[in-house]
């Protein structure tokens, strides 16, 4: 009869303290993201904070991302962004959800940051998290693709880039025809990776030949990068 008890009691405990552990006020952010000038950013967001006491069921939450005391982005349907960040920026996470992603398009030199995430839940409280801040790393130079070739009587090309905004990825060009294929997928947090594939059948008039790649970013800045077709 007592271990009957005894059981539930251990299982609540166990299951309260893993809450507790979870539930502070945490937001779990890249530390620094390398993004190129004129490009744009997906900064991908989640936020925590401790369950309230009372059995009060919250139903509003304001989301605003701030670059010290200016607004860069809030879920808030109407909020008036002054000049600098209007129309450059989206909330995309769902702030029920403790999804505070947000996306920063054109991203220039003065973007470097830091940005913090502020959340404002009327029914409960507010919190500011200054102290995991997220610093942008504004490069000018597009990084050249990767080209790689397979020859055998198909001429197998890959072209791969790594950006941070998966909702506007590279455009990518090729100088020769063939069939084109393009996949994206996440390298971590913030930095994702596109691949264009290129194949067509192999002709000897090919042979030594060049073959490029042409990666057109967001923002228009374009690098291309060239290999000679050889047996
Ligand atoms: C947060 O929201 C972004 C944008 O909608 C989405 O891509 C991402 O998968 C979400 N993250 C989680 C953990 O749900
Ligand atoms: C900024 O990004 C560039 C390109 O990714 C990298 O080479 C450089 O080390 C970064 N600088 C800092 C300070 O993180
Ligand atoms: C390919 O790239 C090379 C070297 O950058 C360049 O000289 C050549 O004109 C390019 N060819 C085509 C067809 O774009």
């Amino acid at each position: 009869m007592e271990l009957k008890l005894l059981f539930p009691f251990l299982m609540l405990h166990v299951i309260h303290d893993v809450h507790s552990s979870s539930s502070q006020w945490t937001v779990s952010v890249p530390k620094r993201i390398s993004v190129l000038q004129g490009s744009c950013v997906v900064i991908p967001c989640l936020y925590n904070y401790p369950k309230p006491k009372s059995k009060k069921i919250l139903t509003r939450w304001k989301g605003f991302w701030m670059n010290g005391k200016k607004v860069v982005s809030t879920n808030v349907p109407k909020w008036k962004l002054i000049k600098e960040y209007k129309k450059r920026t989206q909330f995309l996470g769902n702030i029920q959800a403790r999804n505070c992603t947000m996306l920063l398009d054109s991203v220039g030199r003065n973007d470097a940051g830091p940005f913090h995430f502020r959340i404002e839940m009327p029914q409960y409280k507010s919190y500011s998290y200054t102290t995991t801040p997220v610093t942008i790393n504004v490069t000018r130079i597009p990084q050249p693709p990767t080209l790689s070739v397979e020859m055998n009587e198909k001429v197998t090309a890959s072209c791969s880039v790594s950006h941070s905004c998966p909702t506007i990825p590279p455009q990518f060009s090729w100088s020769h025809r063939g069939i084109v294929n393009r996949q994206s997928k996440r390298l971590n947090t913030w930095q994702w990776q596109t691949v264009s594939t290129l194949t067509f059948p192999y002709r000897p008039s090919d042979f030594n030949k060049p073959l490029n790649c042409t990666v057109l970013y967001r923002g228009g800045k374009q690098v291309t990068s060239s290999m000679i077709l050889r047996m």
